[in-house]
Formats: C-alpha cells, sequence, structure tokens
C-alpha cells in the first residue's frame, strides 16, 4: 500500500528528499525534467542548486527554521533551472521523524504552477496600465473641462466684442450713405446755382450800364432784381442745410413733412427726369428723427428714378401713402420702373449689394434705409414687386399718444 501511495505521489508531483543539512539524496523524474538537471547532477548537491537569485534569504531562513521547528513549510517558490529559466512551484516540504522524534530527512512535494504564475503578473500588469491608463483619462477629462470652461467664460466677452465691433461697422456704413447723399447734394445746389448765377451776370451788366445812362428807375428794378437772385440762392443752401444739422435727438414729427422735405430735395432730379410723384397724406406723426426718415424717402425715391432711367420706361410713376393702419403708420412708396426680379428681392437689403455701376451705387441705399426704420424707429421696411412695379412698405408703431 505504503508503496502505492509513493508510486502515485511521485508520478503526479516533483518530489525531492534532502537529508538535515540540504543535501539532496533523492529526486523523481519530474524533479529533472521541470529543472533541466540529470539525477546524477543533483543527487549530492545542496538543494540551493536550483535556488533563483531573486528570492530573499529571508525566505530561505523561514523555511529552515520551520522544518527545523518539525513543522510543515508550505509555500510558492521561484526556481531557476538549469538553462537559466524562471518556474514556479507550489511546496511542501515535510521533515520526517525517526522513532527517537530527531529529523531524519526532509521531503519535499510540489507541482509546477509557472503558469498560473505569469498569468497572475500578466493580469497584474495590465491591472497596472489601466490604472496608469485611468488615472491618464481622469486628468484629461479634467483638463478638457477646464479648456471649456474657459471657453463659455471666454465666449460670451468674444460675442460682445463681435457685437460692438459690428455696431461700429454700421455706424461708419450709416456715415458712408450720409456722405453719398451729401456729395449729391452740392452737385444739386451746384447745378441750381448755374443758372441764376448767369442771371444775375447779366443783371449786373445791365445795372452798370443803366448807372452809366443815369436811369434811376432802371437801377432800382435791376437792383430788387438781383437781390430776388441772390435771396433765391441762398435758399437753395438752406433746403440741403437743414437735412445736414446734427441730428437733435428722437422728436415727435409729422410724416408728411418729412416726406415732402425728401420730395422738395429732389424736386430738380424728379423734373428732370419727367418723374410724377402722387402723394395721399392721413395727418400721422411718429416719434424718431425726421432727418433719418427723410433720408429713408430719398434713398426710395431715388432708386425708383434709377430704375425708371435704367429700364426706359415712358410714363413714370411713383405713389406715395401714408396711412394708420393697427396701431402702425403704414408708409408705402411705389413706382413703375420694371420692378425687381424675385432671386435679387432677397438681397437687395444686403449691404453693398448692388446691379449699378460703381460710380452709381454702392449697394449701401436699401440696407441703411432698413436699418433706420428697424433701429431709429422700431419698425421694418419689406419690399414686394409685380407687373413691372416696385412696392416699399414702411411700418412704424405708433405711440398710444398717436393712436388717438
Ligand atoms: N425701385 C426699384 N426698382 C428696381 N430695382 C430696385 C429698386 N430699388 C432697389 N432696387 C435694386 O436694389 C439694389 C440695391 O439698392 P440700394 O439702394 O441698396 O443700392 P444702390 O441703389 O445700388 O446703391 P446706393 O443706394 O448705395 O447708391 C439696386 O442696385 C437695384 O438693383
Ligand atoms: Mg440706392
Amino acid at each position: 500500500m505504503l508503496q502505492q501511495y509513493q508510486e502515485a505521489i511521485e508520478n503526479s508531483n516533483i518530489v525531492s528528499k534532502t537529508d538535515v543539512n540540504g543535501i539532496i539524496t533523492f529526486v523523481n523524474d519530474e524533479f529533472c525534467k521541470i529543472s533541466g538537471y540529470s539525477k546524477e547532477e543533483l543527487l549530492g548537491k545542496n538543494h540551493n542548486i536550483v535556488r533563483h537569485p531573486d528570492v530573499p534569504a529571508s525566505k530561505f531562513k523561514l523555511l529552515w527554521q520551520t522544518i527545523k521547528a518539525k513543522k510543515i513549510y508550505k509555500s510558492t517558490v521561484k526556481n531557476r533551472a538549469k538553462n537559466g529559466s524562471t518556474f514556479y512551484v507550489n511546496t511542501t516540504v515535510i521533515p520526517i521523524l525517526n522513532e527517537k522524534g530527531e529529523i531524519e530527512e526532509f521531503i519535499a512535494i510540489r507541482y509546477d504552477v509557472t503558469q498560473e504564475i505569469f498569468y497572475k503578473h500578466s493580469l497584474e500588469k495590465k491591472e497596472r496600465e489601466l490604472e496608469v491608463l485611468n488615472i491618464d483619462l481622469e486628468k484629461r477629462v479634467e483638463a478638457k473641462t477646464k479648456e471649456l470652461k474657459e471657453l463659455n467664460e471666454t465666449l460670451e466677452m468674444r460675442v460682445q466684442e463681435e457685437i460692438k465691433k459690428n455696431e461700429e461697422k454700421q455706424k461708419v456704413m450709416f456715415w458712408q450713405s450720409r456722405f453719398a447723399s451729401l456729395g449729391e447734394m452740392l452737385a444739386n445746389i451746384a447745378h441750381q446755382w448755374r443758372q441764376p448765377l448767369t442771371e444775375l451776370n447779366l443783371t449786373l451788366f445791365s445795372l452798370k450800364k443803366a448807372a452809366f445812362n443815369q436811369d434811376i428807375g432802371e437801377v432800382e428794378m435791376l437792383y430788387d432784381e438781383s437781390k430776388a437772385l441772390i435771396k433765391n440762392m441762398s435758399n437753395t443752401i438752406e433746403d440741403f442745410s437743414n437735412f445736414f444739422k446734427p441730428d437733435k435727438g428722437k422728436q415727435h414729427f409729422m410724416l408728411r413733412e418729412s416726406i415732402e422735405e425728401a420730395l422738395h430735395i429732389l424736386k430738380r432730379v424728379l423734373k428732370k427726369d419727367m418723374i410724377q410723384v402722387k402723394t395721399s397724406y392721413e395727418d400721422v406723426s411718429v416719434l424718431g428723427i425726421t432727418n433719418e426718415f427723410t433720408q429713408v424717402i430719398i434713398n426710395l425715391l431715388k432708386n425708383s428714378r434709377d430704375a425708371f432711367v435704367e429700364n426706359g420706361v415712358l410714363i413714370r410713376e411713383i405713389k406715395i401713402e401714408v396711412s394708420k393702419e393697427n396701431g402702425n403708420a403704414l408708409i408705402i412708396v411705389e413706382d413703375n420702373a420694371g420692378g425687381i426680379k424675385e432671386k435679387e428681392r432677397y438681397k437687395i437689403f444686403e449691404p453693398y449689394f448692388t446691379t449699378k455701376h460703381t460710380s452709381q451705387g454702392t449697394g449701401l441705399g436699401l440696407f441703411m434705409s432698413k436699418m433706420i426704420c428697424e433701429k431709429g424707429f422700431n419698425g421694418s421696411l419689406d419690399v414686394s414687386s409685380k407687373k413691372g412695379t416696385t412696392r416699399f412698405t414702411i411700418k412704424i408703431p405708433l405711440e398710444s399718444e398717436n393712436e388717438k
């Protein structure tokens, strides 16, 4: 039976025996196989032949203390084979006692756990890597969160900056368009002065002649005539300068007056190009800057005039209507100058959109007009066009006092 037990153990385990000093007295085939040494090489050698240099001395001290105390020692041990490779064995060392109770020898029974230990190590390594990755990930999330937070904080500031920049740009465009009008006005004045200047010249020449002839009556008549001409010329300047006076801020004004001012300024142009303007007014007053509203009407009239000329329309008519509707002042400016193509209708309010030659238009007129209606008057400016006609509609909300 004992023999059979021994065989069973030897076949399934790595078995060795040493004397009390640790000198090998027996090894089975399994021991030779795993260590790479032959029986001859092992027998008579100290058991530390398979000792791995990594294993600390303290471990062996504990082993010897345990077995010398006649106790069983159990542990997983790292060993080195003959070819230098590492193997791990689960080890049980049992002291064998004689009948006097003294230690006779030690039997060590082991089994190979190299594979398991390797798996365990690689698992541990992976775990460590994962941990590092996790920490790294946490750090990266933190950094991104911080970045986002900062972005969020500066975003509002940047939006404000952009808004400010935009507002400044619009202010510049506003003045650009006013100055464009100014240039045109000056050309108007110069033109309007040409005729009375010639007349004045002639009158002065006649005056000199009358003075020479001592014809007092004639001198006086010619003098009055000259004065009238000069007054007329001075009035022309007066007409235009009003439009360029510094804005006094928002005031209530009658739409009719503001529109008549525009018609007055463009009187000569409209007459020259044979454009008839039909007006119908309800008495409506609104709150805002009258010069700005005049400018809107001038822009619309000039556009109509340009379209009449461009399209060579024969019977030229512009209708201007002022009325009240649902708490709004409604101003309609309509011409029969040919209409606007559908695909252009969406673009005409964009800054710098023009179909005219650069010397003829900057494309700011309608953009400015819309700005004035929306920002200056809290209202709107829209266009519609059909059958050769174009209709611009301005809506301005009435103050409660105007709704009566
Ligand atoms: N009454 C109209 N009839 C036909 N086309 C029009 C009319 N009003 C405007 N348009 C079109 O809209 C475009 C834009 O008009 P807008 O007044 O903004 O600029 P512009 O007249 O070209 O130049 P600017 O007014 O700056 O001198 C014009 O070029 C023209 O093609
Ligand atoms: Mg224009």
